[in-house]
């Protein structure tokens, strides 16, 4: 995945003047934090998401709010806040969104209008090792995909991905530090009724043994952490690194996306479906969220029980440590090397230019879209995911994410692009131009 991270950003880098970053190619120490869309900058950017081993060092990013087991419902959105107003006190809201989240009979819904990007909603607490549990009812709908995924900042992940035109199962997938294997990939069955019209409960339980995706209380696929181990490196290649909640929905199946992508997601999209005409957008019904923390692994330094900090660029679970370090930044032009940069002006959640919030760089039409009608832009699928080739980074291969042109459509490298930091990518890019 770090192969499409990077590819990407020669498009974005064009389209917003943005510094990118990789992990061969560090952020300047004046816009020190990688975010998780590959750019450099201040403020959320080294918030979650944010890449210690693309910043210009290992603790730019800030240190990572602990696990804390909780469940959520939605009456409202009190509990969330606009990823341009967060920097970092959990104690303010467990949640950051960006798009077009709405609550209906003590539901969350995920909305994505016509030819928007749809919704991302991230948990603001890191998770190290826990069981995730959530209440589901899909969206449906060629090329409409629905993804409930844990993912560490280092980009380990673990996945749900519905595919709207396959309402009878759903894909797992898992992967270490964003390396494209596409046997990583299996699709889970759920006994009766379809995901879209009915609950059903998709639990992660990530152990640092072992792995399970279990629907409704039945084990449906089980990793062991000893079946990733990788002979030559002589490393486990299992997720093992602090990791967030993410939830989303995402036109995996707009016209521009390569073909390969529009394939796995079924096909284009039709934005004169009967969900866009009856209620104005496509949308995923999050009933309810628990997670449930699990003690830190055996070994880890444990300095407080505030937060997650990397301590090697390595970043494997043996260098992470717990400490008592805050997690929050005073402004949005501190990054983990300075918090405190503007604790003291009282408008430090809105003062600071572009680079301080990665969703909201330039030529955006204002709020990262706190709206529940269509936007009609129709020009939304142009910023995340345009046309985008060789970045000339070293670690991009010919099979790298290509859209608009023509890379293979059955290019299994194609197949995995449709995953879902892939998604989370195109939420965040598409927003620019809503
Ligand atoms: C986080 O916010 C809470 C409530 O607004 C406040 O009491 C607390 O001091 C803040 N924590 C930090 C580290 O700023
Ligand atoms: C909310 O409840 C109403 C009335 O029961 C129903 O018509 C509507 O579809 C529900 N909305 C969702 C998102 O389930
Ligand atoms: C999962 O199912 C879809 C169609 O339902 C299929 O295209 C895909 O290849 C399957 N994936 C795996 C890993 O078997
Ligand atoms: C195992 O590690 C080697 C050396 O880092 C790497 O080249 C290879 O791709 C890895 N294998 C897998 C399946 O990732
Ligand atoms: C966290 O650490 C502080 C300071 O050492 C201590 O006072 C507090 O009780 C601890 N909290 C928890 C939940 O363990
Ligand atoms: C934690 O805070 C201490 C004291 O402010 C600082 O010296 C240390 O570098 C911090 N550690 C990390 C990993 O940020
Ligand atoms: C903020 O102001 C207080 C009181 O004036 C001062 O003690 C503190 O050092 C200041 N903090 C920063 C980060 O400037
Ligand atoms: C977001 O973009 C809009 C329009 O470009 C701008 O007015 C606003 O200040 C930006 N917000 C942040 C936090 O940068
Ligand atoms: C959207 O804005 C309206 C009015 O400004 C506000 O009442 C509402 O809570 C906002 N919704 C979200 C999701 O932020």
């Amino acid at each position: 995945m770090v192969r499409f991270v990077t590819s990407l950003l020669a498009l974005s880098a064009t389209a917003w003047a943005a510094t990118s970053c990789s992990a061969s190619s560090q952020c300047p120490k004046d816009k020190p934090c990688c975010s998780q869309y590959g750019e450099c900058g201040t403020g959320a950017y080294c918030l979650g998401g944010c890449d210690p081993q693309a910043s210009f060092a290992i603790d730019a990013c800030a240190p990572m709010p602990v696990c804390q087991s909780k469940s959520y419902t939605w009456d409202n959105l009190d509990n969330s806040v606009l990823n341009t107003k967060y920097l970092g006190n959990t104690t303010d809201a467990d949640w950051t969104y960006s798009g077009f989240p709405k609550t209906e009979n003590g539901s969350l819904l995920m909305t994505m209008p016509k030819e928007s990007v749809g919704t991302l909603f991230a948990n603001n607490h890191y998770i190290w090792y826990g069981k995730v549990s959530g209440k589901i009812k899909s969206s449906r709908g060629k090329g409409v995909v629905t993804a409930f995924i844990l993912l560490s900042d280092v980009k380990d992940e673990i996945d749900y991905e519905w595919v709207g035109a396959d309402l009878t199962d759903v894909q797992t997938n898992y992967y270490w530090q964003g390396v494209l294997d596409w046997h990583n990939s299996a699709n889970a069955t759920f006994s009766g009724d379809d995901s879209f019209d009915d609950w059903h409960t998709y639990e992660i339980d990530w152990q640092p043994d072992q792995l399970q995706w279990i629907i409704d209380g039945e084990v449906k696929r089980t990793l062991k952490k000893s079946a990733t181990y990788n002979e030559t490196s002589k490393q486990y290649q299992y997720p093992q690194t602090p990791s967030r909640l993410q939830m989303s929905l995402w036109p995996a199946g707009q016209s521009s996306n390569a073909e390969g992508t529009i394939a796995w997601a079924g096909g284009e999209i039709d934005w004169d479906s009967e969900d866009i005409k009856d209620k104005g957008y496509y949308y995923a019904t999050i009933g309810q969220v628990d997670v449930q923390c699990y003690a830190t692994p055996d070994g880890v330094t444990t300095k407080g029980n505030t937060s997650y900090v990397y301590t090697s660029s390595d970043a494997m679970q043996s260098d992470v440590e717990v400490t008592g370090n805050s997690t929050v930044l005073g402004s949005l032009g501190a990054t983990g090397l300075d918090p405190t940069l503007g604790a003291n002006s009282s408008s430090s959640a809105t003062s600071s230019g572009s680079d301080s919030v990665p969703t909201n760089s330039s030529g955006g039409s204002g709020s990262a879209g706190n709206s529940t009608t269509s936007t009609g832009s129709g020009s939304s699928s142009d910023s995340g995911s345009g046309t985008s080739t060789e970045s000339g980074n070293p670690s991009s291969t010919s099979s790298s994410f290509s859209q608009g042109t023509s890379s293979s459509a059955a290019n299994p490298s194609d197949r995995v692009l449709s995953g879902s930091l892939f998604a989370v990518l195109v939420a965040v890019g598409g927003l620019v131009t809503l």
